[in-house]
């Protein structure tokens, strides 16, 4: 079992990352916090998997909500309804939520545990490989409006964070590849040993070690960078175009993982064409042997404007992660005419 902390600017976060950290989960609360009431938020496809199991782990009556599956619940509503079960539990700010479940599960509860009562303590436990390495550590928290996606939020850490990489054995494939290309991420921006680990054919009985050098990634990005205002953005290596792309499927064609690892690899190809190293073909034979696409669906054209409504974008220029050498991510500020020349230009 690994061990990590976090030290954001309010809240220390404590991770621990390993097989059977989950039955681990009453011992850690009682280290961390002292709630005389306990609520989880999870969701219709985790609830029959773990929250029986996890209730059970607590000498004390636990209160649930279970929200419906998919992001399409991630909305105002969902946390109107959290809210009210939070207060028909009467929890008081001493008290604990607990987010179990997936990225969207970890965003909103997060999002109630930041508003409520003007903040309550927040325990993830993280049941995708996308939750484990990125979504359940570091604080972002976010619902959708009509608008676009995550456009409500706040930064609030969760003070315990359980990550169990037994749950990962019994993912169904296509959620497991989708983390992968996260992974895949991490090695790029980061730590090229993260790429020689999961080209090893037996890496998924590896993944401990895996998922906690991810994750020492993030905490450090994020220690260094809690807000999102500079270092931060490394993370989001392959998320430009691959938010763009995600966005003219509708966010129903490609999943977030085959988003991000098709925009990674329109990101080296970018990377070729200012001049930097290039890394097309070891970033799309990684993906390929995850199962993960690698071309783009789309017209370009449509990709460039849908990723015009990037959050990262100022007035005429976006903030894009080029990987340049192996292992080095690099914030270049692009104008938006050049990149519409560079995504555009054979
Ligand atoms: N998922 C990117 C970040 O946490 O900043």
């Amino acid at each position: 079992m690994y061990h990590l902390s976090l030290q954001g600017s309010a809240t220390k976060s404590e991770i621990y990352i390993g097989s059977g950290v989950f039955s681990q989960t009453a011992k850690r609360v009682a280290e961390t916090f002292k709630p005389t009431r306990i609520h989880v938020v999870t969701d219709s496809n985790v609830a029959p998997l773990y929250l029986k199991k996890l209730c059970a782990e607590f000498p004390l009556d636990i209160t649930t909500t279970v929200i419906p599956a998919g992001e399409d619940h991630k909305n105002l509503d969902t946390v109107a309804g959290i809210y009210a079960d939070l207060s028909e539990a009467e929890l008081t700010r001493s008290d604990l939520v607990i987010a179990l479940g997936g990225g969207v599960v970890g965003d909103i509860t997060g999002f109630a545990a930041a508003t409520y009562l003007r903040g309550i303590h927040l325990c993830q436990i993280p049941t995708t490989l996308l939750a484990q390495v990125d979504s359940s550590v570091g604080g972002k928290t976010a619902v959708d409006l009509p608008q676009g996606k995550n456009l409500v939020g706040a930064f609030y850490q969760p003070e315990l964070v359980m990550i169990d990489t037994d749950i990962l054995q019994t993912l169904p494939e296509r959620i497991f590849n989708d983390g992968m290309a996260e992974v895949i991420k991490y090695g790029f921006i980061s730590n090229p040993e993260i790429i020689d680990m999961i080209s090893a054919p037996d890496f998924k009985s590896n993944m401990e070690r895996i998922v906690y050098e991810c994750v020492r990634i993030k905490r450090d990005v994020v220690q260094a960078d809690e807000h999102d205002t500079g270092l931060r953005m490394i993370l989001n290596f392959g998320h430009t175009i691959g938010h763009g792309a995600e966005k003219v499927g509708h966010f129903t064609e490609l999943s977030h993982g085959q988003a991000v690892a098709i925009g990674m690899v329109q990101a080296a190809k970018l990377a070729v064409k200012l001049g930097e190293a290039d890394l097309v073909e070891q970033i799309t034979s990684i993906c390929q042997a995850h199962n993960l696409p690698t071309v783009l669906p789309y017209p370009m054209e449509d990709v460039y404007n849908a990723l015009l409504h990037d959050k990262k974008r100022t007035a005429d220029s976006i903030n894009f992660i080029l990987v340049h050498p192996l292992g080095k991510a690099n914030i270049h500020t692009i104008e938006l005419e050049q990149l519409h020349q560079l995504m555009t230009a054979e």
